[in-house]
């Protein structure tokens, strides 16, 4: 695990006969409400601008400088702020006793500015009232430590104390806000997903997750039989035997360990859910959503997440990726690209539907120590490397730099001094750019020729057991994602039990667990056309986390027409992969894994050698009218991109833009318009091929055939 790291159908119709104009993200929120009941016909009544904001900490500033603030973000071109989700302690100064008073003025005061405003419920930081007078809301750790308060998120997700709490005073601020001018959501909670300690083993999470596999299973029998517990003695004879997966001196049942890992998934979402409800019935006019980081980052399953909330929102800070992969060594072009995987995932999410930045890197990024400098241009670039993906709004993370607390070193807008930050006028810049996109430019959706599959369960199951100890699902889906990203084709990150039918190329490294519907519906992709490209550890397990009892690559053994004869982990052995003509070129280096294929339709793309010399490392195989590629070999990164690339090319999915390495071109399409984003991430100046006349659509530059972007710069075109 790494750390830190439907549209509407009759919601929408009714509100627009009634003349509502509907933004497009807004339209989830009828399909929610439709869930949530009689309230469905208010929904999206409030319609608002775009959502090009910053978020702001009235409670950290003094009052008198409110005003000047308010005036000050409004000159910015900055349109909402979202404030007040770490003012617990403000708003609740001892049980009970609520003051909203003060939150009320700055609402005032921004709104007299035109500016809009997003309330947060203050439940990821509990005040210390609170955790001193009931300590059972402290989060305990998987090594069985309680989490100290004062930092946050130290609370356990399903503790009812903390639960009734944080919905008491969400609801009172539901109460005090419902109809307030300049009001139009909600940001419940912050990042369910930041994750130091992700997942709760306390007590309170023991009898959640005992009532939890009861409901999923039914009885014992079913309990013992999908866990295996014949091993090691593990019969349960009584709901309350069934343990948490803590430290046990052996490794815990992989069965358990893995529904421990939705449980956790569950408590979050549930406990959203409880607020959620909430916010329906007291503030039908406002949206309501969460924030969070995106891929590869994994211990909630945001699909889960986000089911019933009106849009997704995602954090973005290259910062933290240069500051925390690679020990901060890498590429700006790299960093992008980790960047842009985050975006696809959140994007994802709700199946393409525009997200929100709820909180967009202003400043040198830092905690208790800075991040790089951004370079001028970076902080534009960003943003629109954001929009580029499905964003359709950017908040940015924060107005002032705050002069005390844990992140005094989180540069804002505002210096320290209440200067303006170095990239004040950039990030001006970029608002001003943004809103001449407009609605129809920053809602329009993302195109997509390819897909990851993006799997909890492989990604669940494979931390739990990684095979190889170097091994992570999170390491593989980003040197897979990078390898085909720089084709600039356009990837989505999907289930393979979703619609793949859209997809000429479906990839999906290490999927460990397969379920029978997941691979039926491969099956069916593959049969009627599209280009499966997949490795090593395919379908070793079942959704229970189980050893499936058939020749391995198990249920989609037909589709990749091969039998995996062994799988060996590598650690030290020199192993080499060597390619047959149809992707020749130089051998590759096998790292992490071999599995040493034997084909039975397949035709053999590239072998072994070494100790495993003449097993099959790499196979295609005709299956209907599309093709299946496994993957045996854990290939060294650049092989694996020349192998992926030239797989992509076979599937006949090819950008129409020619664009070196480090820079990224992506569409986004609304009815017969498109928007072409040219995005130069690496320091030098890069000229990009384009098919045709082209013009941007922020300048009104004319473009024939080619645009060179100065280093970290970002085009937006559209064709003439
Ligand atoms: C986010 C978080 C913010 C702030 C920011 C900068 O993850 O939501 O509250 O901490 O990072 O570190
Ligand atoms: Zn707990």
């Amino acid at each position: 695990m790494i750390t830190r790291r439907r549209f509407l159908a009759n919601g929408a119709v009714v509100a627009t006969a009634a003349g509502v104009k509907l933004p497009v993200w807004a339209t989830g929120i009828n399909v929610a409400r439709a869930a949530a009941g009689p309230t469905a016909a208010s929904a999206a009544a409030v319609e608002h601008g775009l959502l090009l904001g910053v978020d702001y900490y009235p409670d950290q500033t003094p009052e008198s400088l409110w005003p000047e603030d308010a005036r000050l973000i409004a000159e910015a071109g900055l349109t909402n702020v979202r404030v007040a989700e770490f003012a617990w302690s403000l708003m609740e100064p001892s049980e009970g006793k609520f003051d909203f008073a003060w939150l009320a003025r700055s609402v005032e005061i921004l709104h007299k500015h035109g500016i809009e405003v997003i309330l947060g419920t203050p439940s990821a930081a509990p005040p210390p009232w609170l955790s001193e007078k009931y300590p059972e809301i402290l989060l305990v750790n998987s090594q069985g430590m309680t989490v100290q308060p004062g930092g946050r998120r130290f609370t356990c997700p399903t503790n009812k104390v903390y639960r009734k709490l944080s919905l008491a005073i969400a609801t009172e601020m539901a109460k005090t806000f419902a109809d307030t001018p300049g009001v139009i959501g909600w940001q419940i909670d912050n990042e369910f997903t930041l994750q130091q300690w992700g997942r709760c083993y306390c007590k309170y999470c023991r009898t959640g997750f005992q009532d939890w596999t009861k409901r999923k299973y039914g009885t014992l029998d079913t309990v013992n039989q999908k866990w295996g517990t014949a091993f090691w003695s593990q019969v349960y004879t009584e709901w309350k035997q069934i343990p948490v997966p803590l430290p046990s001196n052996g490794d815990p049942n992989p069965g358990l360990a893995l529904d421990y890992d939705r449980y956790q998934s569950y408590a979050n979402a549930s406990f959203a859910e409880e607020q959620l409800a909430m916010l329906r019935k007291i503030c039908p006019r406002h949206f309501v959503t969460t924030n969070n980081v995106g891929a590869p980052l994994d211990t909630i399953d945001l699909r889960e997440l986000f089911r019933n909330l009106d849009f997704v929102c995602h954090d973005n800070y290259p910062g933290f990726v240069q500051i925390f992969f690679e020990g901060g060594k890498m590429p700006p072009e790299q960093v992008a690209t980790v960047v842009a995987l985050g975006h696809d995932s959140m994007r994802s999410v709700k199946d393409g539907k525009p997200f929100l930045i709820m909180e967009e890197q202003s400043g040198k990024a830092g905690q208790s120590f800075f991040g790089p400098q951004p370079h001028p241009g970076q902080l534009r670039l960003w943003a629109f490397q954001a929009v580029a993906h499905g964003a359709m709004g950017v908040n940015y993370f924060r107005w002032d730099t705050a002069k005390f607390g844990a992140e005094e070193y989180w540069h804002g807008l505002l210096n320290h001094d209440r200067s303006k930050s170095p990239g004040f006028d950039e990030i001006v810049r970029t608002v001003k750019e943004l809103k001449s996109l407009g609605k129809a430019g920053l809602e329009s959706r993302y195109v997509a020729e390819t897909a990851f599959s993006f799997d909890l369960d492989s990604d669940w199951a494979l931390s739990i057991q990684p095979g190889n100890r170097k091994l992570s699902y999170a390491a593989q889906l980003m040197v897979w994602y990078g390898s085909v990203a720089s084709a600039n084709v356009g990837t989505d990150l999907i289930r393979l039990d979703g619609d793949l039918s859209k997809y000429k190329a479906v990839f999906a490294p290490v999927q460990y667990v397969v379920s029978a519907k997941q691979a039926e519906n491969v099956r069916n992709y593959v049969r009627n056309g599209g280009v499966f490209v997949t490795n090593f550890r395919l379908g070793v397990k079942d959704e229970s986390s189980q050893i499936v009892d058939m020749p391995l690559p198990g249920l989609l053994r037909d589709v990749m027409g091969v039998t995996v004869k062994d799988y060996v982990p590598i650690y030290n052995e020199k192993i080499g992969v060597q390619f047959g003509t149809e992707l020749a070129g130089q051998d590759a280096e096998c790292a992490l894994w071999a599995d040493l294929l034997t084909p039975q339709t397949a035709t053999v793309l590239a072998k072994y050698t070494g100790a495993y010399e003449g097993a099959a490392a790499i196979t295609v195989n005709a299956f209907g009218k599309g093709k299946a590629v496994y993957i045996g070999a854990d290939l060294d990164a650049k092989s694996l991109a020349r192998v992926l690339q030239a797989l992509l090319a076979v599937s006949g999915s090819k950008s129409a833009f020619g664009a070196p390495t480090g820079v990224e071109v992506t569409r986004r399409q609304a009815g017969e318009k498109e928007w072409v984003f040219v995005l130069n991430h690496g320091a030098e100046a890069q000229k990009v091929m384009l098919p045709g006349k082209f013009k941007s659509a922020l300048s009104g530059d004319a473009f024939d055939g080619s645009v060179t972007l100065r280093g970290f710069d970002a085009v937006i075109l559209e064709r003439q």
